[in-house]
């Protein structure tokens, strides 16, 4: 074998692959692109001219029931789509265009975006703004959302609000949980214990649901991480990257949710109960506004605003509900720094070993 052909058969597999990436990415966009836009955009021209398709038609009336189905009942809507659906048969294209822009009106509004002090690889919780996240918690959000998973104890340990042992102590102790049975077989009330976990406000659902005209207060458990929203193409490739994801998704929602609450606008009538909020899916909540200025006092000087109780507040709820995210996060960046390392010394051993090779 010739020198020449030698180095051309060691260099070839290696360009071989390179062009694999682009390959891989281009594949990436026409699988993930249409379905990204499908659900942004309404439907183009050319989906239109081809509408009234022999299995469209047949479809068209399940689709358009479920869409009245799942919104929450409201008379106006169903009018409309009643309309729609009747105009449907003589001017497919524009009924569907005034449907899509009905329906974009009904989508909520993307979260703002704020500044944590637990974002990013270097990301902290601030002790004080748990422990005043944790006030707003117990004085407002506590009357009807539980928060099943947190036990008293967790309020002293490293990582989160940090508050004394004998402070938690004398928290539990303010606090009545069911136990039993006793001796007699009953059940009955006694203070709580550091290691006994937050009691609900309400016994059950059906509780919750028939004091709060019908709604359900999630529990908080994990609240600020099941909830998110997708950023859309091409940002969602950066999510898909290791230490460029961004993880503040609920976070960010939860404030916006709070501080966004606005009168209904005019073609939007609320049922009792319901309150207007652009960034709720569907834009109607079950949840009065939980928040007004000087609600709850801070004894740190911070100021006493809804932006603030609701920043920390929903900072509380992110440490509930991830409260090994600085561990998390210090291990990953060891392990990152140990792999540059041995990378390091990995080229370097085959460098050495290599050497006496001719080539
Ligand atoms: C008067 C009772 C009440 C209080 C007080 C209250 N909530 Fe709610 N909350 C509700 C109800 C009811 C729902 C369910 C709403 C729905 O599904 O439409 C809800 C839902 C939520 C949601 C979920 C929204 C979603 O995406 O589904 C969040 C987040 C939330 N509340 C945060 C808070 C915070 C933070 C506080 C304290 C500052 C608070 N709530 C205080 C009743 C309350």
């Amino acid at each position: 074998m010739s020198e020449a052909h030698e180095k051309s058969g060691r260099v070839v597999p290696w360009m071989k692959r390179l062009t694999l990436i682009p390959l891989a990415l281009a594949a990436t966009v026409a699988l993930a692109g249409p379905a990204l836009t499908l659900e942004e955009t309404p439907p183009s021209a050319a989906d239109q001219a081809a509408e009234p398709s022999a299995a469209d038609k047949a479809t068209a009336p399940a689709a358009k029931e479920d869409q009245v189905k799942v919104p929450p009942a409201k008379d106006s809507d169903q009018g409309a789509a009643a309309a729609t659906q009747a105009t449907d048969q003589v001017a497919a294209p524009a009924a569907k265009e005034k449907e899509a822009r009905h329906e974009s009106a009904r989508h909520e509004q993307k979260p703002r975006r704020f500044d944590w002090s637990f974002a990013g690889a270097f990301g902290r919780y601030d002790r004080a703004q748990l422990r005043r996240g944790f006030k707003v918690y117990k004085e407002v959000c506590s009357s009807c959302h539980s928060i099943k998973m947190l036990a008293f104890r967790n309020l002293s340990q490293p990582g989160g609000p940090e508050f004394s042992e004998k402070e938690v102590e004398a928290l539990a102790a303010s606090y009545k949980v069911k136990d039993g049975p006793n001796e007699a077989g009953e059940y009955y009330d006694r203070p709580a214990r550091p290691s006994d976990r937050f009691p609900p406000p309400f016994a059950n659902e059906q509780a919750a649901r028939a004091a709060l005209a019908g709604n359900y207060p999630p529990d908080m458990s994990v609240l600020a991480k099941a909830r998110g929203y997708s950023r859309g193409f091409p940002l969602f490739l950066f999510d898909a990257l290791p230490g460029f994801s961004y993880q503040e998704h609920g976070v960010d929602y939860i404030v916006s949710l709070m501080e966004g609450y606005e009168d209904p606008p005019p073609d939007v009538k609320l049922p009792e109960g319901q309150f207007y909020d652009p960034y709720m899916p569907g834009r109607r909540i079950g949840m009065p506004p939980p928040l007004s200025a000087g609600v709850v006092t801070y004894d740190d000087g911070a100021p006493q605003t809804i932006d603030q109780y609701a920043k920390d507040v929903t900072a509380f709820m992110m440490w509930v509900a991830e409260p090994h995210l600085e561990s998390r996060k210090r291990v990953g960046l060891g392990v990152i720094a140990f792999l540059l390392v041995f990378v390091g010394l990995l080229y370097y051993t085959k460098r050495k070993i290599w050497t006496d090779v001719p080539h």
